[in-house]
């Protein structure tokens, strides 16, 4: 089925000026950005957002990188799009990425792994609309 997923460029990625490069692998995937906007979040926003992390113990961490410089925060739709856009990510940890996907080429840590992306439909439902509007979604 079409779905949607949030997606977020993390602070890594922006400062070094990739938000070009992986936009173009979505794109290749098959992925649409249907919405996109660059954000500057407060520690507070990134802390809300990542609350289901909040007794992890690099929460604290999280929180001040991501709110450390500007993101990009997108909605990106396609047929199966939450598990595509995973694939198209990899890993979590870079060094355990498939060769060809976004933290493999860009990511430079766990921490700092260049993008984030929704795990599940109700995930990516509740994680859209924290950042967007139904009328900033275009199709
Ligand atoms: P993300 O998909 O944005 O969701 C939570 C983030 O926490 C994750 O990507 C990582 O960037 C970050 N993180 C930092 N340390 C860890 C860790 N040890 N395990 C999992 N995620 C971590």
């Amino acid at each position: 089925a079409t779905e949607r997923t949030l997606s977020i460029i993390k602070p890594d990625a922006t400062r070094r000026n990739l938000t070009g490069k992986i936009n173009a692998k979505f794109e290749e995937a098959g992925l649409r950005i249907v919405a996109q906007k660059r954000i500057h979040l407060s520690e507070a926003q990134a802390g809300k957002f990542y609350e289901v992390h909040k007794d992890r113990p690099f929460y604290g961490e999280l929180v001040e990188f991501m709110a450390s410089e500007p993101v990009v925060v997108q909605v990106l739709e396609g047929e199966g799009a939450i598990a595509k856009n995973r694939e198209v990510m990899g890993a979590t940890n870079p060094a355990n990425a498939d060769e060809g996907t976004i933290r493999k080429e860009f990511a430079l840590s766990m921490g700092e792994n260049s993008v984030h992306g929704s795990d599940a439909p109700e995930t990516a439902a509740q994680e859209i609309a924290y950042f967007f509007s139904g009328l900033e979604l275009v199709g």
